[in-house]
């Protein structure tokens, strides 16, 4: 991750105009509730992503009456990145001075974490959440993955549109199960091979959160059973996917399974313990990625002390900070982490009232 040490917004939620120097360690973020915290971070993670952690819509990030929100930053490095978003536009993202059409170059650019209110969804939500924590990794270590899942999605997409028919044409419908079926087995392999190497990282630092070993376990499920190719599940489970009219098995329902002895681990965690567990996977990533492609990815911590005690605060900033990524973290209290015991870092705050900084 380059570090940013230029940011500006404009009419994104409450803020009109403003413009900071973020520093490259540790920017805190405080002020009262509703004064625009998760939104400093929201217009980080929209400008990487294009998409927020809390809105699926556009609308409510532009703020009211205007016309367009603007984020633009500036890297030590050099590098220009922005966004404008208008209600009614195609959203326009620049990257040093040319325009792009989609996110796959920026996102690579600039990894964003977010851990935030949102962080216990990883356990107790959805399938798909663990599958967008899972490929947000491999995407950024594996160069082949975006194109074999962009087939897989094309691929069931015109498979789902057959057997909504009712009657597909089994031809076409085997050419689609032979495509995918290839497609489907390299997502799996990647996230199987990105799992591996993310658990040894993750057991350690999780382990070193909660003060000992534990009998915690995850598993990755592929979406269809070991004993099959897909493509042999397909051609034999055809009147199941007929009946429902879309593919009931493939990468698209894959999970990761987190227990607790045999239990699942929501069962048996408290929420500042599921908030540790969500921050160690966090961590791991974020040292995967430096090992594996040598880039350091930035952290959006919104609201860190909630759910949290003191010495817990203390214990996750500190595995950030070794991971020597540029964080923003949020909170009510200045006071409420400790940063004066972390001598070496870098470290910048910013009280944030009203929609200024
Ligand atoms: N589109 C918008 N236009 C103007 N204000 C907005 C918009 N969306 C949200 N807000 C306001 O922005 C304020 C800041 O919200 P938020 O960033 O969540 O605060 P914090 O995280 O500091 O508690 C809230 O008071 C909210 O009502
Ligand atoms: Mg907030």
């Amino acid at each position: 991750m380059p570090t940013i040490d230029q940011l500006q917004i404009n009419n994104f939620r409450n803020f009109s105009e403003v413009s900071l120097t973020p520093g490259r360690g540790v920017n805190l973020i405080y002020g009262s509730n509703g004064s625009g915290k998760t939104s400093l971070l929201e217009a980080l993670y929209v400008l990487s992503s294009g998409k927020s952690f809390r809105s699926a819509l556009v609308g409510p990030l532009i703020k009211d009456g205007a016309p367009e929100a603007t984020v633009y930053v500036s890297t030590t490095e050099s590098a220009k990145l922005g966004l404008s978003k208008s209600r009614n536009k195609k959203a326009q993202l620049r990257l040093n001075g040319e325009n792009q059409r989609n996110w796959d170059q920026v996102a690579r650019a600039f990894p964003m974490l977010v851990i935030d209110s949102g962080a216990f969804d990883l356990l107790e939500g959805g399938p798909k959440i663990r599958r967008r924590f899972l490929d947000w990794g491999v995407f950024h270590v594996e160069p082949t993955f975006l194109d074999n899942w962009r087939r897989t999605v094309k691929c069931l997409a015109h498979r789902n549109s057959l057997l909504k028919l009712g009657f597909p044409k089994s031809d076409e419908i085997r050419a689609w199960d032979a495509e995918l079926s290839v497609a489907a087995h390299a997502v799996d392999a990647a996230r199987a091979a990105y799992l591996a190497k993310l658990l040894p990282l993750f057991e350690r630092v999780y382990s070193a959160l909660v003060g000992g070993h534990t009998d915690l376990s995850v598993q990755y499920k592929r979406g269809w059973p070991e004993e099959n190719s897909l493509d042999e599940w397909l051609a034999t489970n055809r009147e199941l996917d007929i009946k429902y009219g879309s593919t009931q098995a493939g990468p698209h329902r894959s999970d990761l399974e987190v227990k607790i002895g045999s239990r699942k681990a929501t069962e048996s965690l408290s929420r500042g313990q599921e908030k540790l567990l969500v921050c160690a996977l966090k961590v791991a990533q974020g040292e995967l990625l430096s090992a594996a492609v040598g880039r350091r990815c930035l952290y959006l911590v919104d609201d860190l002390p909630a759910e949290l005690d003191s010495q817990n605060r203390q214990r996750v900033m500190k595995h950030l900070l070794t991971l020597g990524s540029q964080l923003f973290v949020t909170s009510v209290e200045a006071e409420a982490i400790d940063l004066n015991a972390f001598h070496d870092a870098e470290i910048t705050r910013f009280h944030v009232e009203r929609g200024t900084i």
